[in-house]
């Protein structure tokens, strides 16, 4: 099994010293940028630097290349695929998907441009970024749609859609809509069988607020999550991987219920264990391992 991606970076697809850089991250996954992160007069640059830097990937080592091309209504989707196809190419994030038909569309012009390939190329949508899309995630329950790797949220766009000012309490939590379709894409992600990628840590600077975010966000369950800076990198890595203790715990769990075949509940340290408890310590167990072969540190 491949682990989940933990760490995806973001590089602005029109900087050349950002795109050069980010090849020595320790990102899981680089995100070269087609969408918000390129002025609109820089689009056609910034898409002829990506596909240039894709096909200049040399061994298949490093972070996994993914490229955010523009949203379908955009009408520049399919050139952008076209211009960006390569065999270093790991993925597609899809920005303000509207729903399962948009993913058909990418799929559709993928499967003509790769004809066979072996490694499928994947896609990962935004799914919250119109009030209509973040409504109508049950629409992605029992489709068929093998190149979804996952599903990602955003809050800026969906505040820009809703007209409001902004999408933060006065703490500097996110305000209850956006918490609510963070769940959502949580719960949806799930039912579908994919991975929930957390959104940005947007405070590049605060590297000790987004450790805390990304502990809570890897034991709410999800896998991984977009990352805007080299700095960001390692910490997130670290967040989304089972600590020592966690690892140590489910190994425990796991001895319990061994030593107890047959029980359905067991005791551990003064707590009822039962069924789910031993799925999750399993899960965890199978996370660490499957890090460990794919020699991610
Ligand atoms: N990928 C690769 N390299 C990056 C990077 C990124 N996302 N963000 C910063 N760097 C590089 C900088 O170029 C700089 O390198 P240098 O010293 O060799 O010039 C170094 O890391 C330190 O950067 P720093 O000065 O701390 O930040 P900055 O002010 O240059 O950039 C941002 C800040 C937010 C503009 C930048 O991090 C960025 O562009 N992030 C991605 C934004 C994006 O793609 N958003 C779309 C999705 S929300
Ligand atoms: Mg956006």
């Amino acid at each position: 099994m491949n682990p989940p991606l933990r760490s995806l970076l973001f590089v602005p697809g029109d900087s050349e010293r950002k795109l050069e850089k980010s090849l020595g991250t320790s990102a899981d996954a680089l995100i070269f940028d087609l969408e918000d992160a390129v002025a609109p007069e820089r689009k056609s640059l910034a898409r002829e630097m990506v596909a240039q830097h894709l096909a200049d990937r040399k061994a298949n080592e490093g972070p996994q290349l993914w490229v955010r091309i523009n949203p379908v209504s955009s009408g520049n989707a399919g050139a952008e695929l076209e211009a960006v196809l390569s065999r270093n190419l790991a993925g597609i994030v899809l920005p303000k998907a509207e729903g399962p038909e948009d993913i058909r569309i990418i799929s559709s012009k993928l499967d003509e441009l790769e004809r066979g390939a072996e490694q499928p190329i994947a896609i990962l949508p935004v799914v919250t970024e119109t009030a209509r899309a973040a409504l109508t995630l049950h629409r992605y329950l029992d489709t068929d749609l093998p190149r979804l790797y996952g599903m990602t949220w955003g809050a800026e766009d969906l505040s820009a859609d809703i007209g409001a000012t902004t999408n933060r309490d006065p703490d500097g939590r996110f305000a209850f809509t956006y918490r609510m379709v963070r769940s959502q894409a949580l719960l949806a992600a799930t039912a579908v069988g994919i991975e929930a990628v957390d959104t940005v840590y947007t405070d590049f600077r605060d590297i000790e607020g987004l450790r805390e975010d990304s502990r809570r966000s890897y034991r709410e369950g999800f896998s991984g999550r977009l990352a805007i800076h080299p700095a960001q990198v390692d910490v997130i890595n670290e967040s989304y991987s089972p600590a020592a203790e966690d690892i140590a715990h489910a190994e425990r769990v796991v001895a319990a219920f061994e030593a107890n075949s047959g029980m359905g509940t067991v005791g551990l340290d003064g707590k009822m264990l039962d069924r789910p408890h031993l799925l999750q310590a399993q899960k965890v167990l199978s996370l660490a391992s499957s890090i460990t072969q794919a020699d991610r540190k």
